[in-house]
């Protein structure tokens, strides 16, 4: 498929999705949320991808928020549907049953930071800085920020950084756990690459199946507890389960089909 607003290309098992409007801090217009959804849908059909990166062209920005230019004179109906229809993207990134990293490579603003918390893990460069800046704009984030900030660093800091519109600098989101490493801008890939490259040594349907128990525990209509029993007993009719607990016991490396 070939896209307008972002590259994506695969190496070695994992698809990259770039996000490429740098001359507007690759701010999130409709069509761009669009895209990666799509992106991230065929990451997902795709045999030959065991996980994903998302990230931003050029230095300056991982992605500068929603595109402002976009919805300044929209009516509440249409931005309940930009809301509504951009939630589904997002949704569909929280639950991918494949690992995405967001690699965030500077300015994570608005719909860029909600775009990240999406993402499974994120790593940071050291020039990185996040933030839910909406109340600037007369706004409140849309891209469920208010939700998913609350999840990542505790409802206190959450409400101050989505009342005063700060913003936070890379170490201070691995301090509070927003971020799960920092690194230099140049490390930035290889290390979303080396993490997914471990994750990539598991069994597929496993990880598939902690990444919809952890989700559940978020999610308002869903009990996590029973998932996690669901997700658990489903395991024990793969054949990855077979062949890695027949690893284990014949002290060898397991080699996991996703099956
Ligand atoms: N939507 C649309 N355009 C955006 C944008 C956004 N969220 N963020 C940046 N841009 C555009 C700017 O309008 C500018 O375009 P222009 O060159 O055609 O005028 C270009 O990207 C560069 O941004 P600029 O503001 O000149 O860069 P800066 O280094 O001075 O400031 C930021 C960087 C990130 C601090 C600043 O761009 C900013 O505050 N952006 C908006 C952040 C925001 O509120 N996001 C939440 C939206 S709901």
């Amino acid at each position: 498929m070939s896209y307008e607003n972002i590259l994506t290309s695969i190496e070695e098992g994992i698809l990259t999705i770039t996000v490429n409007r740098p001359d507007k801090l690759n701010a999130l217009n409709y069509k761009t949320i669009q895209e990666i959804g799509a992106a991230v849908s065929e990451g997902n059909h795709d045999k030959s991808v065991f996980g994903m990166i998302i990230t931003g062209a050029g230095e300056k920005a991982f992605v500068a928020g929603a595109d402002i230019s976009e919805f300044s004179n929209y009516s509440s109906i249409e931005a309940e549907k930009l809301s509504r229809d951009g939630g589904e993207v997002f949704n569909s990134i929280e639950q991918s049953a494949k690992p995405v990293i967001a690699a965030v490579n500077g300015f994570a603003l608005g719909g860029g930071c909600e775009l990240a918390m999406t993402c499974h893990l994120r790593i940071a460069s050291e020039s990185a800085r996040f933030g839910q800046p909406e109340v600037n704009l007369g706004l409140i984030p849309g891209y469920a920020g208010t939700q998913r900030l609350v999840q990542l660093i505790g409802k206190g800091k959450a409400l101050e950084y989505l009342m005063t519109a700060d913003m936070i600098p890379a170490l201070e989101a691995h301090r509070l756990g927003l971020v799960n490493y920092v690194v230099p801008v140049g490390e930035l890939i290889a290390k979303s690459k080396e993490i997914l490259n471990k994750i990539g040594t598991k069994a597929p349907l496993a990880i598939a199946g902690i990444i919809k128990c952890v989700n559940s525990h978020f999610a308002y209509d869903e009990d996590g507890f029973n998932t996690e029993i669901y997700e658990f007993g489903k395991c024990f009719s793969t054949a990855d389960f077979k062949e890695g607990t027949q690893a284990f016991l014949e002290k060898r490396k397991a080699a996991f089909k996703g099956e």
